[in-house]
Parts: structure tokens; C-alpha cells; sequence
């Protein structure tokens, strides 16, 4: 049974209550992937929504109707929804199937491991990822108060917010790289050239696109398209669970928000955790900091 407003704690990380239950987290650790599925991966507000048109445009590049009647999380829902929602049977007709994750690789790779399952990982200035997640938690009013942008600071640093810390995210899937069929793709490489991010994509999906094609996948990801669809917007979330008086799910879609929001204190702060974290990791990341 779902709980509004009460954070669920599984295997010792927080998540909303509103949307999983311990049987739904405990079925999607169990998860049987298919050697032909593709998994999405990404900490809240990374891009999960942009990749999922993208990756479902990818494999829909000789129709885009169903992109128009079909919600992006139906699409390529969250595996740890899939036990509280009726979309498997219908996705077994469709190869590949696409599927999303917020899970931390610990908890999901014994089953993945032994799988050909594609995995794409989504990275984003953990800078902006924060700017978004506090923005985002004035929209979902299912998530819990968090009082001021410097208090919800304090928690993103200390990894007290829905899926724990960013920072043990991204280096536990990081770790895991080479038992997995494993991309990683970042949010700014998606704004900065998305001609060829999605390109390499497309070559790791095994997906040759044509050059209309891809002009196609790029209008139909692009910010302005997807801002005014609402099937890809989430205004179609009812008011009980989104305020959108307050924010829009689809709020700025740019890089370096963050320096609209952080303080020059807050901002050194956040770089010497951040170097603490992540200074021994071996893979560079586009983002200056
Ligand atoms: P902002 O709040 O910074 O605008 P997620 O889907 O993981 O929850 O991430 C949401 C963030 O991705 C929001 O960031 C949203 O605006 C941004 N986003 C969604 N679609 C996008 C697109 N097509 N281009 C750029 N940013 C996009």
C-alpha cells in the first residue's frame, strides 16, 4: 500500500513511500533482466526523463506515434514500479524492453551481471542535480518538507534525501562497469552535442541511424518539444501528487543553474566534498565545477 508523504528505508537508503513499497524494491532487486533489455540508470534529476524519449525514440525511429499517446514513464517505467504496475505483460511483446532505475548497482547487480542487459548510465553536475532535487521537492508533494535551499544543501551533501548520496551512486556504478554491458552518457554531453552523444549512443545500442532519423530523435528530445507535450511534461500528474502552481517538472533544462543558487561558501564547500569523494576516480567528467 502506498504511503503519501512517508519515506520508505530500504536496505538503508530513503525513498518515497508514495511510489514504492518494501515488496515493490524487494521484486525489482529480484528483477529476472533479459539479455536483449536495456536499463536506464540515473540518481533523481540527472536526465531520466530526457533518456527515456531518447532511448524510446531510438527504438521507435521507423514510427513515432506511440511517443505521442504513451507517457514517458509507461514507456520505460522505473523497475521499481513495475511490481505495483500492470506494464510488464504489455512490454513483453516489444523487444527490446526499456526499462528505468534510481537503484544503486549493490542491490541490482547479482541479477544484471549474468545478463547481456544494456546498461546506460546518465551523469549530471551533481551542482545542478542538487538545484533541480530541491525545485523538484516544492513541485512533488508526496516527498518531505525541506525547508530552506541551504538546508536541502546540508542534506544533498550529507546524503540524507530520497536514494541516499549522490556521490555513493555514481561510484557504485562506476565500480561495477566491467561485469556490465555499460555506457555512461552525461547530461551535458546530451547539451553540449547531442548530434553526437546520441550518436554513440545509438552505435552502443546496436542502432544505425539514418540522417533523418536522427534529426527526427533530435526535435522530438528537444527541450522545447518535450516542455509543451503532455505526455513528456508530467502536467498530466495529478494535483494531489505535483503543486504545479508552484514549479514546473520541466523547469530550466540548462547547464550551470547551480550558479544562480549556491553561495560562494556553499560553492567551496561542495568542491572539497566533492574532492574528497571523487578525486581518486580513474574516468573524467565533463563538468566544470
Ligand atoms: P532542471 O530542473 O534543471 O530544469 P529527471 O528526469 O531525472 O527528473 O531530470 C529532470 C531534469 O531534466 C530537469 O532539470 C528537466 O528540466 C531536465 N530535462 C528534461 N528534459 C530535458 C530536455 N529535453 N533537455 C534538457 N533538459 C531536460
Amino acid at each position: 500500500m502506498a504511503k503519501f508523504k512517508v519515506t520508505e528505508v530500504f536496505e538503508g537508503i530513503s525513498m518515497p513511500g508514495y511510489l514504492h513499497t518494501q515488496e515493490s524494491l524487494r521484486a525489482a532487486t529480484n528483477f529476472q533482466f533479459q539479455d536483449t533489455d536495456v536499463l536506464l540508470v540515473t540518481f533523481p534529476k540527472s536526465g531520466t526523463t530526457w533518456m527515456q524519449q531518447i532511448l524510446s525514440l531510438i527504438f521507435n525511429k521507423e514510427d513515432f506515434q506511440n511517443i505521442q499517446s504513451i507517457p514517458t514513464w509507461a514507456r520505460v517505467p522505473w523497475i521499481e514500479q513495475i511490481y505495483l504496475s500492470n506494464y510488464l505483460p504489455q512490454m513483453e511483446a516489444s523487444k527490446p524492453r526499456l526499462f528505468t532505475t534510481h537503484l544503486t548497482a549493490n542491490l541490482l547487480i547479482n541479477n544484471l551481471k549474468t545478463s547481456k542487459t544494456r546498461v546506460v548510465y546518465v551523469a549530471r553536475n551533481p551542482k545542478d542535480v542538487l538545484v533541480s532535487y530541491y525545485h523538484f521537492h516544492k513541485l512533488a508533494k508526496f516527498l518531505p518538507e525541506i525547508g530552506s535551499f541551504d538546508d536541502f544543501f546540508d542534506q544533498f551533501l550529507e546524503g540524507k534525501v530520497n536514494f541516499g548520496s549522490w556521490f555513493n551512486h555514481i561510484k557504485d556504478w562506476l565500480g561495477v562497469q566491467q561485469d556490465l554491458n555499460f555506457f555512461l552518457i552525461t547530461y551535458e554531453d546530451l547539451s553540449q552535442d547531442p548530434r553526437g552523444a546520441i550518436q554513440r549512443l545509438s552505435n552502443f545500442l546496436g542502432q544505425q541511424l539514418e540522417s533523418k532519423e536522427l534529426e527526427n530523435i533530435l526535435h522530438y528530445c528537444s527541450f522545447s518539444f518535450m516542455s509543451q507535450n503532455e505526455q513528456l511534461n508530467y502536467s498530466l500528474v495529478p494535483p494531489e501528487a505535483f503543486d504545479h502552481s508552484v514549479e514546473k517538472f520541466m523547469r530550466k533544462g540548462v547547464t550551470g543553474n547551480w550558479k544562480e543558487h549556491f553561495s560562494p561558501e556553499q560553492n567551496a564547500r561542495f568542491n572539497n566534498v566533492y574532492q574528497a569523494e571523487m578525486g581518486d576516480l580513474a574516468v573524467k567528467l565533463p563538468w566544470s565545477l
